[in-house]
């Protein structure tokens, strides 16, 4: 985990990105970009940490992320940093090292796992984990049809039940060829949702 000192006039913040088996999981790192720099024009340093579910690693590469500012954490390395009693949990410490949690994308499955609390990889366990009283932001993704489920609105009331802000999905064209509602919203504004909240943590 990345741990900056702050320059005056400067806050560092620390953003945590789940991302899951989503196709939308191409944009996390265009998402830590623009995290990044909307957090630099509200004098925010951002810190990020990833935390890729297996999945998600389909997706993008580690190449392709920030060379400074991000560490990508995956879930074996939750396993491979704890030996012995006494050794630190990478979960229980990315929720004390993280401001916010922002899950971009959110898929069927994690939506389904976190609506009902179940926690069996690094992104899951962290959000199990949490503390209420830091902001949680979700952005689902997923096809239509998924989107459509009846399912999908239960669990999404409960997430926001359990404090979670929504970015809700946008209709267009999917990757599976499909057209309709539930592609991952933009970048740009799911960084936006991030950093006010940063801003109205200081704020208060
Ligand atoms: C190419 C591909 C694209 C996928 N895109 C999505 C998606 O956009 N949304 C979704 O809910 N599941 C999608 N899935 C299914 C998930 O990857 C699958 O449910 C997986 O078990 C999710 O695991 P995770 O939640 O641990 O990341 C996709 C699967 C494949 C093979």
């Amino acid at each position: 985990m990345a741990d900056s000192t702050e320059q005056p006039g400067v806050a560092v913040k620390r953003v945590l990105i789940g991302a899951t088996g989503s196709v939308a999981s191409i944009k996390v790192p265009l998402l830590a970009r623009h995290i990044i720099q909307q957090g630099h024009e509200q004098n925010l340093q951002i810190e990020i940490a990833i935390a890729a579910s297996t999945s998600a690693l389909h997706f993008f590469r580690r190449e392709q992320l920030p060379e400074t500012s991000v560490t990508l954490y995956t879930d074996k390395d939750e396993w491979s940093q704890w030996k012995k009693i006494g050794d630190p949990v990478l979960h229980i410490e990315l929720r004390k090292w993280a401001d916010i949690c922002v899950v971009a994308p959110l898929d069927a499955n994690t939506m389904a796992k976190v609506a009902n609390g179940f926690c069996d990889n690094l992104l899951t366990c962290v959000l199990r984990a949490w503390d209420m009283k830091k902001p949680r932001v979700v952005c689902p993704a997923m096809n239509p049809m998924m989107w459509e489920h009846p399912i999908t609105s239960t669990q999404v009331a409960q997430l926001k039940s359990l404090g979670f802000k929504v970015v809700s999905p946008v209709a267009k064209g999917l990757a599976c060829g499909d057209v309709g509602m539930g592609a991952m919203a933009e970048p740009e504004e799911i960084a936006k949702a991030v950093v006010d909240e940063l801003v109205s943590s200081i704020d208060h």
